[in-house]
């Protein structure tokens, strides 16, 4: 599938996993720079050969992140015998394997954000065109066991994260003139850099896609703080939609139940109480989603092709929200 962002510097967190990961997938087979952010480096390495389209991400060679580093390129990280040549696990280019970083930070930090925005913008020209939120954390408990270490866990990635990598990336997300200008005021300096209403179309071709979920827009049965949280990102996603335009798109996308590590792990938390099929069963499309179906839609607003759409909030659900 053609998205038109070939030649784009994606920077996605939560990319090595899950949503993050097929759309991470998605862009890169579309011709762009991806930059995939998380905090485990072994995850990471796999998702870079499982992206790459590695059969086996398993059997792929994993030398691991250079000594005294963060960062690693698919071509790089993958090993001479993973990338091309003759009984290849890797399908791609070493031109291609260039294309895909793994990026190792915490989202929850600040200082995080900065050091995966300033990798990113090393690999991408000096400047972020798409950025993806999809780092999350999921948690079932009722009101009354929740914790301040429960809220804050839960709070840290999905809201804070979401809000301190978009203030991290905007200044590498504005017009070229600009790009400096923002970037030598820094975050926090006062000076943020966004400028009038006077960029091009070709610099409106930016965008921000948060990754929050249905139970941002309604309630979810025994997830309180969660949802508590996706509803942040719906909000936030409209207020940064107004105060960023007409430079960048800001939109949120918001999946029903999608078949992720994520769910696995629900699942398990709920010892066996109940199974994807019993999830489907509440569905109007009888199921739940694949990675790869949200994955088309994030790519989908972020194209180019999808200039005129900021501020929207947009359910991905088998029409789970649709009688709400
Ligand atoms: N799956 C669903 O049913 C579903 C439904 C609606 C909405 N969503 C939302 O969709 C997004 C993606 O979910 P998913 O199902 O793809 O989850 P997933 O498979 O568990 O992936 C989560 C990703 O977030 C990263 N991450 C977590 N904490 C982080 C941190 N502090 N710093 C940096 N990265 C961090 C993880 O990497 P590391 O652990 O290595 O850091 C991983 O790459 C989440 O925001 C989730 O709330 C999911």
């Amino acid at each position: 599938m053609e998205y038109g962002c070939k030649g784009k510097t994606v920077l996605i967190t939560g990319g090595t996993s899950g949503i993050g990961l097929a759309a991470a997938r998605a862009f890169w087979l579309d011709g762009a720079n991806v930059c995939i952010v998380g905090r485990d480096g072994v995850r990471g390495m796999k998702a870079l050969a499982e992206i790459a389209g590695c059969k086996d991400p398993e059997a792929a060679v994993f030398p691991g992140l250079p000594s005294g580093s963060d960062t690693v390129s698919a071509a790089d990280g993958l090993g001479t015998a993973g990338c091309g040549g003759s009984g290849s696990v890797i399908p791609g280019t070493a031109e291609d394997l260039a294309r895909l970083r793994y990026i190792r930070a915490d989202v929850t930090k600040p200082a995080g954000c900065r050091t995966a925005v300033a990798t990113a913008i090393c690999y991408g020209a000096g400047r972020i065109d798409i950025l993806v939120n999809s780092a999350g954390v999921y948690q079932e408990k009722r009101i009354e066991n929740i914790t301040v270490a429960d809220y804050n866990r839960i709070m840290d990635v999905n809201v804070k994260g979401t809000l301190f990598m978009i203030q991290a990336c905007q200044p590498f997300m504005l017009p070229y003139g600009e790009t400096e200008k923002a970037a030598a005021g820094g975050a926090g300096s006062g000076e943020q850099g966004v400028t009038g209403n006077t960029c091009s179309a070709a610099a409106r071709d930016r965008c921000i896609i948060n990754i929050a979920s249905d139970a941002g827009i309604g309630g979810n049965y025994g997830c309180p703080v969660y949802c508590a949280s996706k509803g942040a990102v719906v909000s936030l996603t409209k207020a940064l939609a107004l105060d960023l335009a007409p430079e960048i798109r800001v939109n949120c996308i918001c999946p029903g139940d999608v078949d992720t590590p994520l769910l696995a792990a629900q699942l398990e938390a709920a010892h066996g109480g109940y199974t994807k099929e019993d999830m489907g069963a509440s569905y109007p499309l009888g199921r739940i989603a694949a990675a790869g179906e949200v994955a088309h839609v994030i790519c989908s607003v972020a194209s180019p092709a999808n200039s005129f759409m900021t501020g929207a909030v947009i359910p991905v659900d088998g029409g789970l929200t649709a009688a709400g």
